[in-house]
C-alpha cells in the first residue's frame, strides 16, 4: 500500500473525510429506513470498501447482495449497454433495495441497473454513492444519497481501480498521469 502511494499526486478525499461522511450518510439512512430493513446491493468490485464500512455504520439491521456488471464496447467509452456477470442470489420482490456504488461517472451503469432492478418489483429502490462526478454525467440518475461531488479527474483508491490496482488505498487520490501514460 505504501508503494502505491508514490503513484498518487494528490489526496482528493482523505480517510478521515470518508469516515465522517459515512457516519453522516448512515444516520440519514437509519432515519429513512426506521421501519424497513434495507437490502444493500453492492456493485462489484468498486463498491466493496464503501459497502462494508457503510453496513457496519448503520445502527439498524440490513442484508447484503452483490451484482457484477460489465459495459459492452471499448474500455474507455461506456456504451450504456450492460451485461450481468453476477446476478443477485435471491428474489427481491417486495424488498427495499439500496444500491451501493463507489462512484457515478457517466451514470450509464447506474441508469441501466436501476431499470433492471425496478423491473423485479421490489418495494423500493434507492441509491447511495460515495462519489459523483457532475461534469462527467451523460444520463441523469436519481441518487438519494451522495457522499462527495468531485472534479472530473482520474481518481483511485477505496475500491476504485486503475487496471485493477489501487482499490486497497484507504483514501481517494488523484493518479499521476505518468502512471496511465498521460
Ligand atoms: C466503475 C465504478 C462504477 C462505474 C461508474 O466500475 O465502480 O461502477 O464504473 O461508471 P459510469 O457512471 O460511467 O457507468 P467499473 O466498471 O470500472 O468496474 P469495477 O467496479 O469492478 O472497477
Ligand atoms: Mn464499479
Ligand atoms: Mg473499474
Amino acid at each position: 500500500m505504501s508503494v502505491l502511494d508514490d503513484d498518487i499526486e494528490a489526496t482528493v478525499v482523505s480517510t478521515e473525510e470518508i469516515q465522517s461522511k459515512i457516519t453522516e450518510l448512515a444516520a440519514r439512512i437509519d432515519a429513512d429506513y426506521a421501519d424497513r430493513e434495507p437490502l444493500l446491493v453492492g456493485v462489484l468490485k468498486g463498491a466493496v470498501m464503501f459497502m462494508s464500512d457503510l453496513a457496519r455504520e448503520l445502527s439498524r439491521p440490513s442484508t447484503m447482495e452483490f451484482m457484477a456488471c460489465s459495459s459492452y464496447g471499448s474500455n474507455t467509452t461506456s456504451s450504456g449497454v450492460v451485461r450481468i456477470l453476477k446476478d443477485l442470489d435471491r428474489d427481491v420482490t417486495g424488498l427495499d433495495i439500496l444500491i451501493v456504488e463507489d462512484i457515478i461517472d457517466s451514470g450509464l451503469t447506474l441508469s441501466w441497473l436501476l431499470k433492471n432492478l425496478q423491473a423485479r418489483n421490489p418495494a423500493s429502490v434507492e441509491v447511495v454513492a460515495l462519489l459523483r462526478k457532475p461534469d462527467a454525467i451523460k444520463v441523469q440518475v436519481p441518487v438519494k444519497y451522495v457522499g462527495f461531488d468531485i472534479p472530473n479527474e482520474f481518481v483511485v483508491g477505496y475500491g476504485l481501480d486503475y487496471a485493477e490496482r489501487y482499490r486497497d488505498l484507504p483514501y481517494i487520490g488523484r493518479l499521476r498521469p505518468s502512471v496511465y501514460g498521460g
